[in-house]
């Protein structure tokens, strides 16, 4: 273990989290609430990976552009001319300032603040007026200084804006092949499009849990045996907890690379979820695929599929106990000019209402109970906490590479 991750974790809470899982725990409490374990996993988890950051539908035409916050860093996302989506650091290198200071529509260059420079939409310095006192000065002026915005590799799939900080995390196909390998063939995924409201805007929900980002994806889509208790919808259902009379479970895992996941088929849950109004997310529009997903894209990604939609989380930390949540879901383009889309897709956020008020509570309650002197890590139920016991370890792992 190498100096920094000796500063937040012992070895023997180390190999807890590794060993198998039925002697295995969960990291320790320091991961979810330190501010030391936090600033580590910026560097060693979020910049190292494919991570989500907003709905790429945010910035839908060229010149759009978004300026934000993430792990306390100024950045700009901007669609370009050629409709490619980028990220920068939003800072001018010449004077310090950021380059964009607000959300705008259709911009055909970006002129700054400050001092006037002026950018185009793929983040090159074009004119820098008067710089030296010539009022037409193009890049040249600056004699080799650098002029242009630094980018971060940033690529849009699934409808989201993922970026790689540290520009070597690998192709963000070969991260998200096994997620496409497992629910591409039930789910027609690359065709389906944003739930937009009456006048065209995107139905992103966003809300703040206080909870450490962890805490929030072990919940989400990971977590098999609360659903029963902490959900009136699956309370009320036959099939939950997801076992049978006789022990055999009513779900499959998936776990390979970013991937960790659970699937349930028709004749596992048919009875649990409300029937199906719309066009499909299926192949084939008229009939609802075989199986539902609930799918954890490591790091902060988690997409639920069922029936009719992919609802996209995104979780993203602003601090050790805080994370900023997204959701959007995406449907068949049937769907969304179907005469009754409005109202089946509210009927759905009320009822996701319902599951988040629920979720919240829970995974509030979790973060707080952190504090106790005497928890340190929790064990694992062997038969539901697969998923669990792998998230944690991709989590280790990332720590572990120095
Ligand atoms: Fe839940």
């Amino acid at each position: 273990m190498d100096d920094k991750l000796a500063g937040v974790i012992t070895q023997d809470e180390r190999d807890a989290v590794m060993a198998p899982m039925v002697d295995a725990m969960s990291l320790p409490a320091q991961a979810y609430a330190g501010d030391a374990w936090y600033a580590l996993e910026v560097d060693r988890v979020f910049a190292r990976n494919w991570t989500g950051i907003l709905f790429a539908c945010e910035l839908h035409d060229p010149g759009d552009v978004k300026p934000f916050d993430l792990f306390d860093m100024p950045l700009v996302a901007v669609r370009g001319s050629d409709g490619r989506l980028r990220v920068f650091h939003n800072i001018v290198p010449y004077d310090g300032c950021q380059a964009v200071m607000a959300e705008r529509k259709g911009l055909a260059e970006i002129e700054s603040y400050y001092h006037g420079l002026v950018y185009d939409l793929s983040g090159k310095l074009i004119r820098a007026p008067y710089w030296n006192t010539d009022p037409n000065a193009g890049p040249e002026a600056l004699e080799g200084r650098e002029g242009d915005l630094a980018e971060i590799a940033s690529e849009e799939r699934m409808g989201v804006l993922f970026i790689n900080l540290d520009g070597k995390a690998g192709a963000i196909d070969d991260w998200l092949d096994p997620w496409r390998n497992l629910v591409g063939g039930e789910y027609a995924i690359d065709r389906l499009v944003p739930a937009l409201d009456a006048e065209g805007k995107p139905l992103i929900e966003k809300r703040t849990v206080q909870a450490n980002w962890k805490t929030y994806q072990e919940n989400a889509s990971i977590n098999l045996l609360h659903e029963a208790f902490t959900h009136e919808l699956y309370r009320k259902s036959p099939e939950v907890p997801r076992v049978s009379e006789d022990g055999e479970p009513r779900f499959e895992l998936a776990m390979e690379g970013s991937l960790v996941a659970f699937a349930h088929s028709r004749q596992m849950s048919g009875q649990t979820y409300p029937p199906i109004v719309l066009p499909t997310a299926g192949h084939d529009i008229t009939v609802a695929p075989d199986w539902g997903f609930f799918t954890t894209l490591y790091p902060n990604i988690n997409v639920p599929l069922l029936d009719a939609f992919m609802k996209v989380n995104i979780a993203v930390p602003t601090a050790p106990g805080v994370t900023e949540l997204q959701h959007l879901r995406f449907y068949a383009p049937e769907a969304v000019t179907h005469a009754d889309f409005l109202a089946e897709e509210a009927a759905v956020q009320e009822l996701f209402d319902v599951v988040h008020h629920e979720d919240r509570i829970a995974i509030e309650a979790v973060q707080s109970a952190r504090r106790s002197p005497v928890w340190r890590q929790h064990y694992y139920a062997p038969f539901w906490d697969d998923l669990h016991h792998r998230f944690n370890q991709l989590v280790m792992a990332d720590m572990e590479r120095g």
